[in-house]
């Protein structure tokens, strides 16, 4: 099958597809047509989508090939462009396009929306939103550093002190987590907000401080991975955090959104005029209404008190080559799903509920189109169901022992260690005594060490069994073929331990590499 590659409406800044995606949809028996110009914007030529393997071609090529890949979606006159039997990638913002959807439904085509993907754990590899959004939580950064007129990071300098920047992010998704992630690694303090109270460690992990919001009702969790609406007690506390917050910071970044609602309004005019001058605000979700008062969508506005509010929408975009490669690999990734063949012929399967719940139309061959929209709901399970409090109580999953039972327990080990002491021959009590104390302070000391450090943590100790290589050295020389044998295979499987245990640190401390 073809694929072609459109050119994007002005404004749009990104490309479907880049000479990297093109070589993997080569790879998938596809041959590609790039209209001419397509990636301009993007800083791909094309030449470097010839060297990959692509042709180029017209608006009329590319419109007419067997699958037509886009970011935006297709004016109606596109749509007419479209041949039957197409299957048109782009994003569409279904649910808020009914217009746009009949109009495609009109023609006999199959529509995928990229903007539609479920988000399960399985889908991850096509999801543009959070991918997108991603690059759009980095970019709100380095708007407002832009913006902002002093440094992130605290410095002490011959010329004075630097006081570090503050930075509150509201909302901790995909975009939220990028943005405490930008800020942290420039230097700056960051506190972040989320009525989920899961993503607290993810905030803590990328350098970020949690700010809870305190209110005494059960916890705003769902099982979908997404935030449900805020009660009003919620609201009312939220407020407060906001007013005493902005006061405070330096430069806010709102992210939150609970979708298929307008954005919650968080930082009201009050908390504006309180900001000092200088300081800036990024309202990432102005295109869904807004969640700070007196955003405007693709503005930059300046308040009386000197504070300047960021309305952009088109904030990953603002990376554009970085957006296309992303965007590009989502779609790669699909037509890997509808390829299963890797033989250049995609299929769609709607069965498959992450296949179902981006279709749109399918074509049927009777000159219009099956509408599919809305899709029927995905069971998705991207946080964990909460377990009724009740329930959880009754089984806790340590339960610490009760005062005297941990008495018993002590007093039954000394009683334990001083039985052998007194009556085992040398030098069983002085190695038991050794033995005992090791398991104590291991005890401890591990006890102490985060989770997430075992894993070096167990691999660096595995040289402890430096310990065994030695003594079986010392023993290959002492005994018979039999103790050779032993100390010869104990040497090996020590061996193996340690430099096994170097490796997965090694390896672990790779995943941490700027790859540089
Ligand atoms: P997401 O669904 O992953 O995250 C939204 C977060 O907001 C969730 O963690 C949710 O718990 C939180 N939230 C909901 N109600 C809240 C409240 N009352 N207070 C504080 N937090 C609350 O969404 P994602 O993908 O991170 O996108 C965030 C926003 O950024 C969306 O509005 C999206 O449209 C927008 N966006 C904007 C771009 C731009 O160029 N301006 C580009 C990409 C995304």
């Amino acid at each position: 099958m073809l694929i072609g590659v459109t050119r994007e409406p002005a404004g749009e800044t990104r490309v479907a597809a880049t000479p990297a995606t093109v070589r993997q949809l080569t790879a998938l028996g596809y041959t590609v047509v790039v209209e001419s110009g397509a990636g301009e914007l993007s800083a791909f030529t094309d030449a470097g989508y010839t060297g990959a393997g692509a042709a180029t071609g017209t608006a009329d090529d590319a419109w007419g090939a067997d699958i037509v890949l886009r970011v935006d979606a297709p004016a109606p006159r596109d749509i007419d462009r479209l041949k039957d039997g197409a299957l048109l990638v782009s994003t569409l913002a279904p649910a808020l396009n009914p217009g746009l959807v009949d109009a495609l439904a009109e023609r006999d085509i199959t529509v995928l929306a990229m903007d539609a993907v479920p988000r399960i754990s399985r889908a991850q590899s096509l999801d543009v939103l959070s991918s997108m959004a991603n690059i759009a939580g980095y970019r709100a950064v380095i708007e407002a550093a832009h913006a902002f007129g002093r440094f992130f990071t605290g410095q002490v300098t011959a010329a004075g002190k630097v006081p570090p920047a503050k930075v509150l992010v509201a909302g901790a998704g995909v975009a939220g987590l990028a943005a405490i992630g930008a800020a942290s690694s420039l230097g700056a303090v960051v506190r972040a907000t989320d009525p989920r109270p899961e993503v607290a460690d993810q905030v803590k992990s990328l350098g970020g401080e949690y700010l809870p919001v305190v209110v005494d009702e059960e916890a705003q969790q769902s099982g979908d991975g997404y935030a449900r609406a805020t009660s009003d007690l919620y609201d009312a506390a939220a407020r407060e955090l906001y007013s005493a917050q902005a006061a405070d910071v330096d430069i806010i970044i709102t992210t939150a959104l609970i979708p298929g609602r307008p954005a919650p309004r968080l930082i009201t005019e009050a908390d504006v005029a309180t900001m000092r001058a200088g300081s800036v605000i990024v309202d990432m979700a102005v295109a869904q209404g807004g969640n700070v008062a007196g955003s405007v969508e693709g503005r930059k506005v300046v308040t009386d008190n000197g504070v300047t509010i960021l309305g952009y929408s088109d904030l990953a975009g603002r990376l554009p080559t970085q957006a296309s490669q992303l965007y590009g690999t989502n779609l790669v990734n699909l037509l890997k799903l509808l390829t299963p063949g890797k033989d250049g012929e995609a299929v769609l399967d709607l069965d498959d509920p992450v296949q179902r719940g981006i279709t749109v139309v399918r074509a049927t061959g009777d000159g219009r189109g099956e509408m599919l929209w809305p899709p029927p709901p995905v069971q998705v399970s991207a946080a964990p169901a909460t377990a009724p409090v009740a329930a959880v109580a009754a089984r806790p999953r340590h339960k610490p022992l009760a005062g005297p039972a941990k008495l018993a327990l002590v007093l039954t080990g000394i009683a334990l260690l001083w039985l052998v002491i007194a009556f085992a021959p040398a030098p069983i009590p002085q190695n038991f005594t050794v033995l005992t104390l090791a398991v104590v302070i291991g005890y401890y000391v591990i006890g102490k060490v985060h989770h997430a450090l075992h894993t070096p943590l167990m691999s660096v100790t595995n040289a402890i069994s430096g310990v065994i290589v030695v003594g079986a050295l010392v023993q290959v020389g002492l005994g018979g073929h039999t103790i050779q044998a032993l100390a010869g295979l104990a040497t090996l499987l020590a061996s193996v331990n340690i430099v096994g245990g170097f490796a997965v640190t090694r390896r672990m401390l790779a995943m941490f590499s700027k790859g540089n």
